[in-house]
């Protein structure tokens, strides 16, 4: 399957985002990332449920929503009816990261679970079968434009060696930095969906980008 790309709503122009999300949906955007942080988990303040249901009115794509926040169980439902199409949530906040995952699926939509640079991979080898999507931060969460951390390239390889023997269908997602020269290394260290924010949103027209990063992916 060819690599997919999730553009990062963070960095778009909220002024004027129907229209950038109609943009990226035509230029071939496979999924639209959408970051909520709590001002806790993460130290910024950014999207709710509200954004989330305004984006269904522009895309018809599916909503990857990554819950950057403390206590996400009490959040689920809300982001499900907004309109997700997938949650995910962070191993660090989860001490019922089972019951978790569970309610995510009880939900309907895609299972999602994350990680941040300096945290251990281990918890993949038990959460594998009951994920959709595993994601690996490749920046501290928080900002959009962070530079891409290296040692992330080895933990996504040794990540899908587990996904391919534990869990071929579930997808390995990269958040962070990615960018024209970071996203082939990424993709051939065995991601099979990028998110990009800035390298999409960040600079004139959003299409372009889109199309220039997916020549860069390769494949
Ligand atoms: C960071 C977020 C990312 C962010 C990526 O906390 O989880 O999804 O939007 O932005 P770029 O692509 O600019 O690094
Ligand atoms: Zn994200």
């Amino acid at each position: 399957m060819a690599t997919e790309i999730a553009p990062s709503i963070l960095a778009a122009d909220f002024t004027r985002l129907g229209e950038q999300l109609e943009a990226v949906t035509a230029a071939g955007a496979d999924l639209i990332h959408i970051d909520v942080m709590d001002g806790t988990f993460a130290p910024n303040i950014t999207l709710g449920p509200a954004i989330v249901s305004a984006c269904t009115r522009a895309t018809t794509l599916p909503l990857d929503v990554h819950l950057m926040i403390e206590q996400p169980d009490r959040y689920l439902d809300v982001f499900a009816e907004a309109g997700a199409g997938g949650l995910t949530v962070h191993a660090e906040v989860t001490p019922h990261l089972h019951r978790t995952l569970q309610q995510i699926r009880t939900l309907g939509v895609k299972v999602g679970l994350a990680v941040n640079p300096l945290t251990p991979l281990e918890i993949y080898r038990e959460a594998l079968p009951y994920l959709d999507l595993a994601l690996i931060m490749a920046v501290n969460p928080g900002f959009g434009g962070q530079h891409f951390i290296p040692a992330s390239l080895q933990r996504i390889a040794t990540l899908r060696a587990w996904r391919d023997a534990l869990n071929p269908a579930c997808r390995i997602e990269v958040d962070g930095g990615i960018n024209v020269d970071t996203v082939a290394a990424v993709v051939e260290a065995g991601a099979d969906i990028v998110v990009a924010g800035t390298a999409v949103f960040g600079s004139g027209a959003v299409s372009d980008a889109l199309v220039t990063l997916r020549a860069a992916a390769g494949r």
